[in-house]
């Protein structure tokens, strides 16, 4: 892993999804390849229950099946691929399972998003927990969602491992909000996000961790300005940017 001199962490999108097709361990490979400390991705559970990673619902933008995730058992989702819409250097590339990333990347800063919004998917805080603690990679999750009951839900049953609530608007009190719900950080998109904010989050002891962005002086005005962590599709460009901004 290269060495970083910025304090605000460099988590890639998806894996590193501008290089690679997202949520696929070929992308996970290259944003610790980049240097980036961690990656972001996004967790739905399969018919036969096991969180497996993928974006949508719905199969067919990036494995071409038909229908939805949670109509499939893991083994169906295994045999698809996941890699060959994006290019044919990344044909075979499947559908990972939480399992399988925690396994292999629980050294570097993951970001678990439940993508559990529009699908109800009962007992995926659970399964999600046991994982991470059959793994002991307590300290190097947090777990996100737009859920937020089921990042309440997952505090209550899970108190000693880090939360953030995603949103794509200006919230009233955010960082009295976060508190309440008992969350580490809050997940805003960057464009949302003032300094007002950022000054209440930091007194607070609220992390703020914004997506995604992706344009170079975005990224350097999100750091400058003092956010703890950027989500970006280029972790390549952000270590650049992270580089050139002084602590
Ligand atoms: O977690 C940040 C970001 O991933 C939220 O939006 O739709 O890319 O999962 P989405
Ligand atoms: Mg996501």
């Amino acid at each position: 892993m290269r060495k970083r001199k910025h304090k605000v962490l460099n988590l890639a999108h998806r894996g590193a999804s501008g290089y690679a097709p997202e949520n696929t361990m070929a992308a996970f490979r290259i944003a610790k390849e980049i240097g980036a400390d961690g990656f972001e991705f996004d967790v739905q559970l399969s018919k036969d229950g096991v969180p497996v990673i993928i974006h949508d619902e719905a199969l067919v933008r990036t494995t071409g099946a038909k229908g939805y995730v949670i109509e499939h058992t893991s083994d169906e989702l295994a045999r698809l691929d996941a890699g060959v819409w994006y290019g044919q250097d990344f044909q075979g590339q499947r559908i990972p399972t939480l399992e399988q990333v925690l396994q292999t990347y629980g050294d570097l800063y993951l970001n678990v998003e439940l993508k559990n919004s529009y699908h109800e998917m009962p007992g995926l805080e659970e399964k999600v927990i046991e994982l991470i603690r059959n793994y002991g990679v307590e300290q190097n999750v947090l777990i996100s969602s737009f859920h937020h009951k089921s990042m309440q839900t997952l505090h209550r049953l899970a108190p000693d491992l880090k939360t953030g609530l995603l949103y794509d608007c200006v919230l009233v009190d955010a960082v009295t909000y976060a508190k309440r719900l008992g969350a580490s950080a809050l997940h805003p998109f960057y464009g949302t996000v003032k300094a007002d904010l950022l000054r209440e989050a930091k007194a607070a002891g609220v992390q703020v961790n914004v997506w995604t962005v992706n344009d170079e002086e975005q990224m350097r005005l999100c750091a400058e300005a003092g956010v703890d962590a950027i989500i970006t599709n280029d972790p390549q460009l952000l270590y650049e940017v992270l580089n050139s901004v002084l602590d």
